[in-house]
């Protein structure tokens, strides 16, 4: 029996969450939590019942079958960061840990991803649960072609599909290889799509069959049946969809409480209109990073959750450890919108560390220089010079040789279109500067340490102002599994204080505290009874 006369034994009641409590009037007014009874509802301590108390374990978060389908303990994933910034090494750790990691392909020469994939396949084996990066390459359709092609070649079974404006070619084929149907009659693809997306145009395609244009051309090319097609026709694009909010990186800046229900009530209407077999799961990104952000995400009706930016800051990601000290000062007004460079011209932005960096305004006053001037040599004489002194560091010619060798072997159409229009070539020698910017924050070199380009969204100081105080504080202490099982044990410890307070029990402000434990800590309070 747990009294409540005291707000720590209230507390150390919620905090085991395995322990399910019913709450009795006390002798002398107010109330106690007394073990309950699972199979009933037995108030052994003699007063009259006022509330209950349910378990809320960790590992009971989210939908089941996600944790299923996925071979997952937790409906928990680190979403893919760019340029391996999500690493083999967090993959590795959400994996062993029952989460789910995605490598962040994205920006990597394909052998360095085929070469994770062999590492990945090598420390993890086919049967636990890892996924890769699936980008969107509206500049290069070739390199997205042949990333799926490399998925398919090596047996990749999960990706997250991101950045998609619309359906491409690419990604239906990874989503329709191989279909079938099993013993019972049932459509089975074996290729799981989880897609992020921030729009419902985009979530539609996701949340439908394949198009059937696409459909008729991989039959033409013999990729398919024409059996299989029509089996298509029976499945969404992806099995999961994240809704992913205001987050590091690209983001339209959505608020997860406005862009999760409306996921949520589009799938619902999709899934009435096509009749899936099993409704697309929506999970919840952008923002997560602390017991309140998971457990709202999931009393939303999130199935998962994705977290990027706290991970980033963790031992495990692949970016430097000047990186994971300056992230782990960023606070509320550090963060800032800046040009991205892979959509530079159109003026799309992405979200970055603004503390510590000088990347969102220098970025910026790219984006202004490009948009006032219509060549590199319009820009007037003492503002080009200031450019090359305190960005490029060396001539803009020197910066467009550099560019133009790169663009040669990569991709020659730019060079002979920068030929052609000099605000092209402008354009190409200042996403020179903002795509070294990320390289450098990444090797940490600190003769650009002013330089890094780091995306950062606000869950980022919102994990900082929680952890503050607590050996969490420290960067060398933050490792992607302790983090992902504070937020979800303290995201159970807060949805039972919820579940009390809704039946009229009064819970104290504070209470609970949600103070972040050393994994031993909530091993114990997990498993304890009273
Ligand atoms: C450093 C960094 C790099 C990212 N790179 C990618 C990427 O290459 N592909 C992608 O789909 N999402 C990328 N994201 C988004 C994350 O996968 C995740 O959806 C997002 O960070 C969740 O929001 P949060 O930052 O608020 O936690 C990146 C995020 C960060 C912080």
């Amino acid at each position: 029996m747990v009294a409540t006369t005291g707000e720590d034994r209230l507390e150390r009641a919620l905090g085991q969450v395995g322990t399910p409590f019913l709450v009795v009037a006390g002798p002398e007014g107010g109330f106690e939590l007394v073990e309950a009874d699972p199979d009933g509802f037995d108030a052994r301590g003699g007063g009259r019942v006022l509330g209950y108390l349910p378990a809320c374990r960790p590992d009971s978060l989210g939908d089941a079958s996600f944790r299923e389908e996925h071979g997952l303990r937790y409906a928990y994933a680190s979403g893919a960061m760019a340029n391996g910034i999500g690493s083999a090494e967090i993959v590795e750790a959400m994996a062993r840990a029952g989460m789910l990691g995605i490598f962040g392909a994205a920006g990597l020469p394909l052998r360095v991803v085929e070469g994770t994939i062999d590492r990945l396949q090598r420390s993890l084996g086919r049967e636990t649960p890892y996924g890769f990066n699936l980008i969107h390459s509206p500049n290069d359709p070739a390199l997205e072609s042949a990333v799926v092609d490399l998925y398919l070649r090596r047996g990749v079974r999960l990706v997250e599909a991101s950045a998609y404006l619309d359906l491409t070619l690419p990604v239906v084929r990874y989503r329709v290889r191989g279909i079938h149907r099993d013993g019972s009659g049932r459509v089975v693809a074996p290729n799981r799509i989880i897609a992020k997306v921030s729009r419902v145009e985009v979530a539609t395609k996701f949340l439908s069959p394949p198009p059937e244009r696409f459909l008729r051309e991989l039959v033409a090319t013999g990729e398919i049946t024409a059996e299989q097609a029509a089996m298509a026709g029976s499945i969404p694009m992806a099995g999961d969809l994240t809704a992913e909010a205001d987050s590091g990186g690209h983001t339209d800046n959505q608020p997860a409480i406005v862009l999760t229900p409306t996921m949520l009530a589009l799938r619902d209407r999709l899934q009435s209109q096509f009749g899936f077999d099993r409704p697309v799961r929506v999970g919840a990104a952008g923002g997560i990073s602390t017991p309140w952000s998971a457990a709202s995400a999931f009393a939303m009706g999130a199935s998962y959750v994705v977290v990027g930016s706290v991970n980033q800051a963790c031992v495990e990601s692949g970016t430097s450890d000047a990186v994971r000290r300056m992230l782990a000062q960023a606070q509320q007004a550090d963060i800032a919108m800046a040009p991205a460079a892979d959509m530079f011209e159109m003026g799309v932005k992405v979200q970055v560390l603004k503390r510590g960096t000088m990347f969102a305004m220098r970025g910026a006053k790219l984006l202004e220089y490009y948009r006032a001037y219509d060549s590199i040599d319009a820009i007037p004489p003492g503002d080009r010079a200031s450019l090359e002194k305190m960005y490029f560091k060396a001539p803009l010619e020197t910066i467009w040789g550099q560019t133009r060798g790169y663009f040669l072997e990569r991709d020659p159409g730019q060079v002979e279109r920068a030929d052609r229009d000099p605000k092209h070539k402008m354009a190409l020698v200042f996403r020179w500067y903002l795509g070294k910017a990320s390289h450098w924050a990444n090797a940490g070199d600190p003769a650009r340490a002013v330089d890094y380009q780091v995306w950062c969204g606000p869950a980022m100081a919102a994990f900082n102002e929680w952890v503050r105080g607590t050996f969490l504080e420290s960067p060398e202490q933050r490792r992607v599994e302790t983090v992902a099982r504070n937020i979800l044990y303290h995201a159970a410890v807060l949805t039972r204080a919820r579940t009390l307070a809704s039946q009229g029990v009064p819970i104290p402000p504070g209470v609970p505290r949600l103070s972040p434990l050393p994994l031993a800590g909530i091993e114990e309070r997990t498993v304890l009874l009273v």
